[in-house]
């Protein structure tokens, strides 16, 4: 109870030090990364349906989903694509696939692949799109430090996967999401990067991205649920089995918000700026 209590008023801290500071400027950063067009910081309920895509918050940036916050890494906008990152690996009872992030969203320029590692059952009707890697090594060991061979599944494109694939069907225990950083066919390890790419490119030929997320089945993963509908969005850094009390949650962010309004009305914006 004691750390909750901490970890609330460093939230209020924060509120007020981030807020404080922030001063109207077309480009600005969030930590090291910069945020220009189609994003805002300044305006972040802007004109762009892809500002609901990201949020700063505490000058880290996350991308936003209806599952909760994923880190971002890098903005490439010449390419118009965010990185994801994913440094290591994780566990498949919690398998967030990158066709789940990105589903509805235009695809990146390179694919997403996924990377299972210790899997046990080599069964499975999918099993023509997932190869034999032994590129990478464990789950333990970071792509950079390759040294002898341990097997792994790779697939190279995971949106052939479908989003409803499960790791848990191939009994693999863990898995991690890459990107290939060329196109090029070798299987060189050196080509693959570790995140999601995601792309912000609206094709002039959708006229309305959001018409799938209200189709039934329609093609509308975690990322572009809550571009459609923000309210859906869940601010909070994903991280599977841990769940703060939500009633202090609640009250937290009430106390933070009440605080920034008082802070608002008492005219401290304009003392500092
Ligand atoms: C951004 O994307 C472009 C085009 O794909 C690429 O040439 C460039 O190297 C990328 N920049 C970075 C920093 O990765
Ligand atoms: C690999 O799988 C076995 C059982 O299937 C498990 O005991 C072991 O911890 C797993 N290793 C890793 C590195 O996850
Ligand atoms: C991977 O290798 C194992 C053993 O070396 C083999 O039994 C299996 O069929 C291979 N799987 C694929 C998809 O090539």
């Amino acid at each position: 109870m004691p750390m909750e209590k901490n970890f609330c008023l460093l939230q209020l801290l924060l509120t007020l030090i981030t807020s404080s500071i922030a001063q109207p400027t077309p480009e600005t950063f969030c930590g090291k990364i910069k945020i220009s067009d189609p994003f805002s910081l300044q305006n972040p309920r802007g004109s762009s349906p892809f500002n609901h895509m990201i949020l700063c918050k505490h000058q880290r940036l996350f991308f936003r989903t209806s599952l909760g916050l994923f880190p971002i890494s890098s903005i490439n906008y010449t390419s118009k694509s965010l990185t994801i990152s994913h440094p290591t690996c994780s566990s498949s009872i919690h398998f967030i696939s990158p066709s789940l992030l990105s589903a509805g969203i235009p695809t990146p320029k390179e694919p997403n692949s996924i990377i299972f590692f210790n899997c046990s059952s080599v069964k499975h009707p999918k099993l023509s799109l997932i190869s034999n890697c032994t590129l990478f090594d464990s789950c333990a060991v970071s792509l950079g430090a390759f040294e002898g061979s341990s097997s792994c599944l790779l697939v190279k494109d995971s949106t052939d996967l479908g989003r409803e694939f499960d790791p848990k069907e191939l009994s693999c225990t863990q898995y991690r999401r890459v990107y290939r950083s060329y196109s090029d066919d070798k299987d060189d390890k050196e080509g693959y990067e570790m995140g999601t790419r995601i792309s912000f490119e609206i094709p002039d030929h959708i006229p309305n991205i959001c018409n799938e997320c209200q189709k039934p089945n329609g093609n509308c993963g975690v990322g572009l649920r809550c571009i459609c509908h923000p309210n859906e969005c869940r601010d909070k850094v994903f991280s599977p089995g841990i769940s703060q009390n939500p009633i202090n949650a609640v009250l937290c962010s009430l106390l933070s918000i009440t605080f920034l309004m008082m802070s608002y009305k008492e005219g401290l914006f304009t003392m500092v700026t």
